[in-house]
């Protein structure tokens, strides 16, 4: 089979992330708002990105999808026409169910419009499902449709539709691993990519919660992983998702203060973490008093040269023994906060 056309969703602002994460599978073709399209053989290591949201199969595009609902139309024949018999074959090969009993869609799209998503959803939904003898199921109304569907995503920006097919049952970003969230959960390819971005070796998250970075580091293959904090709470749920995600032994777990680490000079070659700034989740112990301690400790903790790769608020300033290698800013749940890289003096 030739190679198929893909698309990997992103959160915005790692569309470059996934685009060097995809580029051993095959040539990237775009990057736009949070979609990396790319070629690459319709196999199972698709499935494989840890930092993409989700990846799917480029059904079509089309332009002429401006603000206007007379545009509609236009993208309905279009999905009409779409290879549907070519795109279930990829799916199939790619390791996605080879059945499916309906069909759902979900839209987005960037700038005003005379029309709603559920409008854009029904456009789509009506002809493919018609084409493929199956149920619609529109989500007007709020509905969640059944499990079990072909599950399609539409996105238009400026006057260009993408309608894609996802190729597993559930979107990338949802873990088999997280059994256990807590307040201030990382979203699993956020994580992915700061363990990318930090590239390996001797790991710590000295504010684990449940343990996302941490884990993604390990299914990343960094060499030896620990992950501490205060709360006894989130150790043990972060014990739980590692040992969920096949890594029992594999990563050392501990209740430690942040502040005062127990943890050797020079020890660990990269820290990852989102540190409590009192957002979702406020410091307590040494770090509600002395917040600056975290700074300390990490250049402590880190060997000359390790690096720090952290999600901070957007504009905090890496402090005095650090120097800023790089300042990556991302959309995640409504907030704007950045990926801040440094390296220790
Ligand atoms: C934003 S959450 C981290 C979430 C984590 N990355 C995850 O994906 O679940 C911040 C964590 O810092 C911890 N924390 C607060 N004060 C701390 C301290 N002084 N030392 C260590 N951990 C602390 C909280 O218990 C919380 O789990």
């Amino acid at each position: 089979m030739t190679a198929a056309r893909l698309v990997a969703r992103t959160v915005r602002g790692l569309e470059q992330v996934v685009a060097e994460e995809v580029r051993p599978l095959g040539p990237v073709e775009f990057q736009g708002h949070r979609e990396v399209w790319f070629r690459a053989e319709p196999a199972p290591a698709v499935l494989g990105l840890r930092c993409a949201d989700d990846v799917l199969l480029h059904g079509i595009s089309v332009r002429g999808i401006g603000p206007a609902r007379a545009d509609l139309p236009v993208l309905a024949e279009a999905a009409a026409r779409m290879p549907l018999a070519e795109l279930l074959m990829a799916r199939k090969r790619c390791g996605g169910k080879d059945f499916a009993t309906g069909v759902a869609v979900s839209a987005s799209f960037l700038g005003r419009r005379n029309y709603n998503r559920y409008d854009l959803e029904d456009a789509v939904g009506r002809p493919v499902a018609s084409a493929l003898g199956l149920l619609y199921w529109s989500r007007r109304g709020g509905v969640v449709p059944p499990d079990g569907g072909l599950s399609w995503r539409v996105t238009v920006e400026g006057d260009r539709a993408l309608v894609a097919l996802r190729i597993g049952e559930r979107p990338l970003h949802r873990r088999g691993y997280r059994r256990v969230t807590r307040a201030g959960s990382l979203h699993p390819p956020v994580a992915a990519a700061m363990a990318r971005l930090g590239g390996g070796g001797r790991v710590l998250d000295p504010c684990c919660g449940a343990g996302t970075l941490a884990v993604e580091a390990a299914l990343g293959g960094a060499e030896v992983v620990l992950g501490l904090d205060r709360d006894a709470g989130a150790v043990a749920a972060a014990r739980v998702n590692g040992a969920a995600a096949g890594l029992g032994g594999g990563i050392g777990w501990g209740v430690a203060d942040a502040g005062r680490l127990p943890v050797s000079d020079g020890a660990i070659d990269l820290v990852l973490c989102n540190p409590p700034w009192d957002r979702q989740v406020p410091p307590t112990g040494v770090l509600a008093r002395r917040p600056q301690r975290f700074w300390r400790e990490l250049r402590r903790v880190l060997r000359p040269g390790g690096r720090a790769v952290l999600l901070l608020p957007a504009n905090a300033l890496p402090r005095a023994g650090f120097q800023l290698l790089d300042r990556l800013p991302i959309s995640l749940s409504g907030q704007h906060p950045e990926i801040v890289t440094v390296r220790r003096d």
